[in-house]
């Protein structure tokens, strides 16, 4: 099981740490912290993106598209754990929602879902965004020229 320790770094273990992490968050924010969603490499996926984050942390998102309808979605990162709670949250966000949909959501979002973050960690929701983007203009790439995929 992932545990996020006080720095935000996922762990194997950490236990000790964790109760550490409970203090002062929100509900939503520990939810998709400590169990987040849609974690994992997808192989093959219709739309991929792997940003570098303004801290040098990498997000990387696959996903799947279904008619116009984000079909799955997955993540991970090497990132704290104020960014794997993004992660989790911009992949519920738009997971069955349409890939227009997708495009439209911005950081704010995100920091509003997870009921706020701290402003030295809010370019995690960017992260997360910025992830989703090119993830999504990848799928609209190899759609308008699948030769090229
Ligand atoms: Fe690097 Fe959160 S501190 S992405």
């Amino acid at each position: 099981m992932l545990r996020i320790n006080v720095a935000g770094k996922m762990t194997k273990t950490g236990k000790e740490t964790e109760d550490q992490t409970r203090a002062g968050y929100s509900p939503e924010f520990l939810a998709h912290a400590l169990t987040p969603q849609n974690v994992g490499l997808m192989s093959d996926p219709d739309g991929y993106g792997a940003p570098q984050g303004e801290c040098g942390d990498m997000m990387e998102i696959g996903l799947r598209v279904r008619g116009d309808l984000i079909d799955n979605i997955a993540f991970i990162t090497d990132g704290c754990a104020f960014t794997v709670a993004c992660g989790s949250v911009v992949t519920t966000m738009v997971k069955g929602r349409t890939v227009a949909a997708a495009l439209e959501i911005k950081p704010e979002d995100i920091i509003g879902a997870l009921g706020g973050l701290p402003p030295e960690h809010e370019h995690c929701a960017r992260l997360a965004v910025d992830t989703l983007r090119l993830a999504v203009k990848d799928y609209l790439k190899n759609r308008s020229a699948p030769w090229k995929k």
